[in-house]
This record gives structure tokens, sequence and C-alpha cells, in this order.
């Protein structure tokens, strides 16, 4: 366990009779990348929120450097966030913007100068301070915003769906830019997002969250390859998902048949749900095949062919392939006994608790 940062324990966020935060416990690093994902309206900016200090936590405790910081003040707190719709003042240029909050903080003029020429080298803005806000671009006004929060050197900046606005180009540019950037400056970085992609592509660690809750935590490469339910697995990534039978160990039926696959620790012969990923999917002959399936569609994505397939029970499989199939043949799907993703069928919510803690055992 690297250096603790932040600890939420417990946080219960209740508005009348909603409780939109549900006993959210979680622990953050310090210098790592992390990203809050979910659907809109799960809770991510809520959570920011209290860690800022803009709301109060109903009840549970929130930790900052080993402090409960429950009842700091917000501009006593050693985060900055960048908002959603940057939040910037149109009426001042950019110097006047980055450099607000140290002249709030009458830290001396030529220090300003200094650190809002640092701050706008950081975000590759150099030489930008007398230019309006109005004169620049959205990817520009975001950098701006950027600036600001990092000007006071936080030690954590929360950014809060801060690439939303921006169109795909640019949205993946700055995506890249701020990935560089929370590596140059070493501080945390809590990221908010709906969109699984980007969560991926930015985070060394991710909480998946789902109606107040978070469902799942770690690297994109366990959340991708080991969902931990239905709700991760088709929120994370393009997913077959089916209904089977854990025969015992190591071995799983779908589909009405059996296959071997690496997952241990059920009971004999209990109901499950299987992940497949598109990617793992190859397609070869119908003799070959694991899984006999009709071909229905096929998009050309680019990189892959995105195949639309149907089994014999029903069941549609998307399959993610560099050939073509040809529609309304039958082929064959092949994949590997890792491939397999076996997940428990309509767990209690008492159940996934348990079993959350046990992992974390
Ligand atoms: N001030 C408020 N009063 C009542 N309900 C709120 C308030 N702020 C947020 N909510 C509700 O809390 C839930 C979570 O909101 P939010 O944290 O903004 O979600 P997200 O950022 O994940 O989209 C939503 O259902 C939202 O309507
Ligand atoms: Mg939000």
């Amino acid at each position: 366990m690297g250096n603790k940062i932040i600890s939420f324990n417990d946080v219960v966020k209740q508005y009348d009779d909603e409780k939109v935060l549900k006993k959210v416990s979680f622990d953050i690093e310090q210098g790592k990348f992390y990203t809050l994902l979910g659907p809109s309206g799960c809770g991510k900016t809520t959570i920011l929120r209290i860690l800022a200090g803009f709301t109060d936590a109903s009840s549970g405790d929130v930790y900052f450097d080993g402090q409960r910081i429950n009842d700091i003040p917000a501009n006593k707190r050693q985060v900055n966030t960048v908002f959603q719709d940057y939040a910037l003042f149109p009426h001042m240029n950019v110097f006047d913007n980055v450099a607000f909050g140290l002249k709030i903080k009458k830290v001396s003029k030529k220090e300003i100068e200094k650190k809002v020429k640092d701050a706008l080298r950081m975000v590759q803005l150099p030489g930008y301070e007398t230019r309006e806000i109005s004169e620049m671009s959205g990817g520009q006004r975001q950098r701006v915003a950027i600036a600001r929060a990092i000007v006071n050197e936080p030690k954590v900046l929360l950014l809060d769906e801060p690439l939303s606005a921006l169109d795909l180009k640019l949205r993946t540019d700055m995506q890249y830019e701020l990935r560089e950037l929370q590596r140059r400056l070493g501080i945390t970085f809590i990221f908010v997002t709906h969109d699984q992609e980007e969560a991926l592509a930015m985070s060394d660690e991710i909480f998946v969250m789902n109606k107040g809750n978070i469902i799942q935590s770690g690297t994109p490469v366990d959340i991708y390859d080991e969902p931990i339910n239905h709700f991760v697995a088709s929120f994370v990534g393009e997913s077959n998902i089916v209904s089977g039978t854990m025969i015992e160990d190591n071995l799983v039926e779908f589909v009405g048949k059996r296959f071997e696959c690496v997952d241990s620790g059920m009971r004999k012969n209990e109901p499950v749900e299987i992940v497949l990923r598109p990617e793992d999917l190859t397609i070869t002959t119908k003799e070959l095949g694991k899984l006999v399936v009709t071909v229905d569609t096929q998009l050309f994505r680019g990189v892959h062919y995105e195949i639309l397939c149907t089994d014999e029970q029903g069941n549609e499989w998307m399959v993610h392939s560099t050939r073509k199939a040809r529609e309304g043949t039958e082929v064959g799907l092949i994949f590997e006994p890792e491939d397999i993703h076996v997940m428990r069928f309509n767990e209690s919510e008492e159940e996934f608790d348990a079993r959350l803690e046990s992992y974390e055992e």
C-alpha cells in the first residue's frame, strides 16, 4: 500500500428521502490517476463536492492526509476543482483568470507572475496571458481552467467531466495531455467521466459506480478482464453475457455445452452468468467451433469487423474479427478457457457485499 492521501469511510449523502451515496468507502493514494466511472446520476459529482467541501456528508468520515476534514471549509482544503463548464470569468483575460486565486491569497505580484507563467507553460499555452477568454477555442478554455486549478499547487486535482464538451479529436488529444500533465506534476488526479473508453485509457485505478455505490475498483485491466457483475461487464466495454451453470470447479455449462474454464470456488450447479468479450472470440468453421452460430449482420469498424451472430438458443453474440464473415451462413466460434469470465447470478446485495469483503482480505 502506497501513501494514502484520502479516505472515505461509510460516507452517506441524503437529500430529503433519497440516498444518493450509500455508505461509500475508498482510499486514494498519492500521485495516482483515479477515475470515477458510472452512468449519469450515480453520485460522481456528489463525491467530488464532498471532497472539495462544497457540500457536507450526511454521515461518515472524510480524511485527508490522516486528518478528518468533514468540518474544514472549502478554501482551507488542498484540493482544486476543474468544472465541466470551466467556470471561467468571461470578462477577464487569461492572466487574471489564472491569477485570481493567488490574488485573493495576497501572494506578491512578482510571485504571481512567475506562477501564472509556469502554469500556462504546463498546459501548453505559453505567452497567452493577455488573451481574452472570448477569443479562445473550447480546448484552449479547458486548458485555462486547468491552469487556474494547478497554479494553486493543490495536492489533489478534481476534474468533473472536463472533456465532455469537446469534439472527439480534441478530446483524444486532451486525454493524452491530461495523462502527461498528471505524470509531470506527480499529484493525485480524481477524474470523473461516464465514458468507459476514456476511463480505461487514462486511469491507474477506476472506481465503477452505480446508484450511489462503488461496485468495483481496480486497474483498467482488472475491471475489463474480471468484471464483478452484470452491471460492470455491460457498462465497461462490449460484452456477450449469457446465463449458465457452474458444474464444478473449472467446468461451466452454457448454450447446452460444457467448457473448461479457470474459475472456481462456487457451489456445484450454481447458476451463473458468462461474459465473453467480442475480441476473445475467433470465427472458424462450423465443424471446429466450440459454439455454432449464424451470422446475422456485420459492420466494418476500421480496425475490425463487428459481426453479430445468433446461437441455437437465440442468444446474440458479437465478434470482433479482422476477417469478414458471410451473412446468413453458419460458422463456429472458438475461445480459450481463460476468456470465459464467470459471474454469480442474481446475487443479493448482502451476498455481494460479503463477497466484496472477502476480496479485500
Ligand atoms: N442539491 C441536490 N438536491 C437533491 N438531489 C440532488 C442534489 N444534487 C444532486 N442530487 C441528486 O443526486 C444524484 C447524484 O447526482 P450527481 O452526483 O450529480 O450524479 P453524477 O455526477 O454521477 O451524474 C442524482 O440523482 C441527483 O439528482
Ligand atoms: Mg456529474
